[in-house]
């Protein structure tokens, strides 16, 4: 396996996930990163793909995705219909890794397209062509879903989730995390180290009640934000007191903690 790693997204990871992706892979086995928002899911599938030398194909799947939108659909043009391969079918023709973001929220049907894909069949049953495909030997079925932001009302079946391995994602270790903000931003070490302690207090405050924490996404925000030039605490509040919540009691306190560290 060859691969450049100079156009390798940056990704940097926290435990062993390239081994069981690469195994996964390797073995035909479907997988499912589960974990919160911006936690490095889809930089990891952008990372492995790259570093596969496979092309990665992504959809975002929400309640209106259907099996039709994934599998294709005949068009008319002029006075012929032609049949249009969607994203699920050109992955599993073509040899890709194909990239479902936040799976449970699409429609049940696209389920059950899915189940037959997963398990050692590896086919893909194209309803409205009558036509089964057997995956390429390169094909790939990627996942992802959020458990704690669906609060339970859009899971996964058992018998769907068992055909996935499963990788859980989450906020990195304070050195991981500190260094993701230095290769990704450019950001010195100290400002780093600060931006992690201020997102872990922040994760450590159950009281204030948000929805979801700071995420990494955030706190390389901020850093980016710093590096061209804006003040630190001006900063942190606009890329990540704010985006997390509405209340201005809360953001005044989380405001003052973040004040207090920067
Ligand atoms: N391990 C990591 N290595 C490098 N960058 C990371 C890592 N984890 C998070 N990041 C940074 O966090 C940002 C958000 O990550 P990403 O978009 O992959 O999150 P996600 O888990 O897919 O979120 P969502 O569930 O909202 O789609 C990335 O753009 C990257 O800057
Ligand atoms: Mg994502």
């Amino acid at each position: 396996m060859t691969f450049e790693t100079e156009k390798l997204p940056f990704y940097l990871p926290v435990a062993k996930e390239v081994e069981v992706f690469t195994n996964a892979f390797e073995n035909k086995i479907p997988l499912l990163l589960k974990g919160p928002t911006g936690t490095g899911k889809t930089r990891f599938v952008e990372h492995m793909a790259a570093r596969l030398g496979k092309k990665s194909i992504t959809v975002s799947c929400h309640e209106e995705t259907s099996a039709t939108d994934l599998i294709g659909r005949f068009l008319i043009k002029g006075a012929e219909t032609v049949w249009l391969d969607g994203p699920m079918t050109m992955a599993v023709r073509n040899g890709c890794i194909l990239y479902l973001d936040e799976v449970a929220e699409a429609r049940p049907d696209v389920i059950v397209a899915i189940h037959s894909l997963t398990d050692f069949r590896r086919e893909l049953y194209i309803d409205k062509r009558s036509e089964s495909l057997t995956a390429h030997e390169d094909f790939m079925l990627v996942a992802s879903f959020n458990p704690g932001y669906q609060r339970g009302f859009k899971e996964l079946k058992p018998s769907t989730r068992q055909r996935f391995l499963a990788i859980p994602f989450n906020y990195p270790k304070p050195e991981t995390e500190a260094v993701i903000l230095t290769e990704e931003t450019g950001i010195d070490e100290e400002t780093a180290r600060k931006l992690v302690i201020t997102g872990n207090k922040i994760r450590n405050l159950q009281e204030v009640g948000l929805a979801e924490t700071v995420s990494t996404r955030l706190l390389v925000h901020a850093a980016m934000l710093i590096k061209s030039g804006l003040p630190k605490r001006l900063a942190v509040r606009m890329a990540v007191v704010e985006p997390l919540t509405d209340d201005p009691q809360v953001s005044e306190s989380l405001t003052d903690l973040c004040n207090l560290i920067l």
